[in-house]
């Protein structure tokens, strides 16, 4: 008989250490999977999630090399075992003195940056990890913005090309991985209360959203988890805005 290590469904997700990747391991882990967690800094243990602290990896995403080995340990971890979602969610989005680099300041180093982070390194860890996510039927979420389909007042060019990039990346992906059973989407947040969003966004940004406040980190967890989820079964390049109308 198969015992529940042999059948927990397995989630590689990058950025938990706050905000929405957070609340995103939060959400997997109380629905019974085990998720292996990557980002800068060691296991928060002020605030913690079951089995988080062995299945966490620190990697530097802006650093080529640091994917190449976080790659090798996680196929480690995964020990020859299927994984069932992978979710790009870690991101950078620079400013200056707290304010927007447009496209005729941002310093060439910091773009390049940006893009290793937000754009190449999902990719990177995609192939490394398509021989397992294949074994498992699985499926990716990219995590994009909407400021990569329109001018934002906060986020600077380097982040909104780096997203918009993403989300073409995010429908050739549908189509490469779709052909070997894994599903790839993903969810473009509006303005969400974390530690990325600039101080005044608030009240810059809540009259232009429809439905009148920002969103929380939970409701951008529910909608990775439904993407994750046999429910989404048959979704596959789709691009899910979370954004209270504010595209609209
Ligand atoms: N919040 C919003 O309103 C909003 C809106 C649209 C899109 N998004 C997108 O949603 C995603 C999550 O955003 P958030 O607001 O939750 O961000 P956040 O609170 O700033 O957290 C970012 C996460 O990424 C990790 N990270 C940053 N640089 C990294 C690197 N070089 N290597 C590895 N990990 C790195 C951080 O961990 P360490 O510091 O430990 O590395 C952290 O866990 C991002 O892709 C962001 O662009 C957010």
């Amino acid at each position: 008989m198969a015992n529940a290590a042999d059948t927990q469904k397995i989630l590689v997700l990058t950025g938990a250490s706050r905000g929405i990747g957070h609340a995103t391991v939060k959400r997997f882990s109380e629905e019974g999977w085990r998720v292996i967690t990557c980002s800068r800094q060691p296991f928060p243990k002020n605030c913690p999630w079951p089995a988080g602290e062995e299945d966490h990896l620190q990697i530097d995403l802006s650093d080529p090399t640091s994917i190449e080995t976080g790659i090798g340990e996680l196929r480690q971890r995964l020990d020859g075992k299927p994984l069932h979602a992978l979710v790009n969610n870690a991101g950078i989005s620079p400013k200056r003195d707290g304010g927007r680099m447009d496209s005729t300041a941002t310093p060439i180093n910091i773009w390049h940056e940006v893009f290793q982070v937000n754009f190449f390194a999902p990719i990177m860890l995609a192939r490394g990890l398509a021989d397992a996510l294949k074994d498992g039927q699985g499926t990716i979420v990219n995590v994009t913005s909407i400021a990569g389909s329109r001018v934002h007042n906060f986020a600077g060019t380097a982040y909104a090309t780096s997203k918009a990039a993403l989300s073409a990346l995010t429908r050739e992906m549908a189509n490469d991985f779709g052909s070997m059973g894994v599903r790839v989407n993903a969810i473009a947040p509006g303005e969400i209360k974390t530690d990325i969003l600039s101080p005044s966004a608030e009240a810059v940004a809540v009259p232009d959203i429809p439905m009148g406040r920002l969103g929380t980190t939970e409701e951008v967890a529910d909608s990775i988890y439904f993407l994750c989820s046999d429910e989404a079964g048959y979704v596959n390049g789709a691009e899910l805005h979370i954004n209270g109308g504010q595209h609209v």
